[in-house]
């Protein structure tokens, strides 16, 4: 059984790098030029109305295109539906707890409306992350364009780290996704933005790992409580609650200061590996900022797929058959 199982993440991984290699060379930021001359321009002005309803939504976009683009490439695999017959990404445990396929909905409609059937959800996603950042603060940077949707989603194929995951194996991770150690602690710096349940941290408040510094603990205890809630219960709260909703290098300073709340985050304060690039972000405000563009970029680019391969989904949320 754990044979086939590295058999079978062998092959993705093969797969993956694959996609890797051949998406690198055929997106283009004029992919939509002819076809969808508006297609920025539209996802800019939505995301626009979007965020000042809800502010929240932009770190929730950001991390829904981490969750895309680590898992079969950037193929919207993340956005469909599990429904009775097939199951998909989203059933996977580390996805309960995303949000803002509503907004990604909405962003495709309207780009439906203007031309159907041109611009991918994929390409949609990047965009809208693109546009998240900037919204929060950070940098723009170019999104090259072209990905396709994918015609397979599956939970068992999600295996995205858990908070409390052993840094040595996040960053074997991320490195078989083409991330150096450093790349990885500017991507880490997203959880600057936006929160998480308690049910991601809760096991560190009552079990103390001495990494926790004492006073959030404390606050975290009362935000939280000792006890195990239902997801649909459990409270949230943000990773830097002093600007949840702008791009910043203040998570670094959390992270020297131990005021951070996941497991996997904190242990980059200490790890010889990155601990080295958390001091230089957390006194390097601009490069900071100059290099989570260009990662985010970068991210925007891993694996999917290109050409005739897939479809242009006309749903975000499922496939055109
Ligand atoms: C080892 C790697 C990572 C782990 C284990 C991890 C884990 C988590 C967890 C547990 C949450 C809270 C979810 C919740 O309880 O609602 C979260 C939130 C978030 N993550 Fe990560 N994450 C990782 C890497 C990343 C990366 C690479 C990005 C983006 C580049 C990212 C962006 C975000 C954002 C923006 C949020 C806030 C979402 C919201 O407010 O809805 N994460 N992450």
């Amino acid at each position: 059984m754990v044979m086939v199982s590295s058999v079978v993440r062998l092959l993705l991984m093969v797969q993956l790098l694959l996609a890797m290699a051949a998406t690198d060379e055929a997106l283009d930021t004029r992919y939509y030029a002819a076809t969808c001359p508006d297609a920025e321009a539209i996802v800019r002005n939505a995301m626009e109305r979007l965020h000042y309803t809800d502010p929240t939504l932009a770190p929730a976009l950001i991390r829904l295109l981490f969750h895309d683009c680590f898992v079969r490439g950037c193929d919207a695999s993340v956005l469909i539906v599990p429904t009775p017959r097939y199951s998909s990404d989203r059933a996977a445990v580390p996805n309960h707890t995303l949000r803002g396929f509503g907004a990604v909905d909405a962003v495709k409609r309207a780009l439906e409306a203007a031309y159907p059937a041109a611009v991918s959800c994929a390409d949609a996603l990047a965009l809208m992350a693109r546009d998240a950042v900037a919204l929060l603060g950070g940098n723009r940077y170019d999104v090259a364009l072209g990905r396709r949707d994918g015609t397979q989603s599956n939970p068992w194929e999600v295996d995205l780290p858990a908070p409390f995951a052993r840094l040595d194996d996040v960053l074997a991770y991320f490195a078989a996704r083409g991330f150096s150690a450093e790349e990885t602690v500017v991507l880490f710096g997203a959880h600057t933005v936006g929160g998480a349940h308690c049910s991601s941290f809760r096991y560190r408040l009552t079990r103390p790992d001495g990494a926790m510094d004492e006073t959030l603990r404390c606050d975290m205890l009362d935000t939280c409580g000792a006890a195990e809630l239902p997801l649909d219960t459990d409270p949230a709260t943000f990773f830097d609650p002093d600007t949840p909703f702008t791009v910043d290098n203040n998570y670094y300073a959390q992270l020297m200061s131990n005021r951070t709340l996941l497991q996997v985050d904190q242990e980059a304060a200490t790890h010889p590996d990155t601990a080295p690039h958390v001091a230089y972000y957390a006194a390097s405000p601009d490069a900071f900022m100059q290099r989570f563009s260009e990662a985010m970029a970068k991210l925007s680019n891993v694996g999917g797929l290109e050409g005739d391969a897939g479809e242009v989904r006309k749903v975000c949320s499922r496939y055109n058959n």
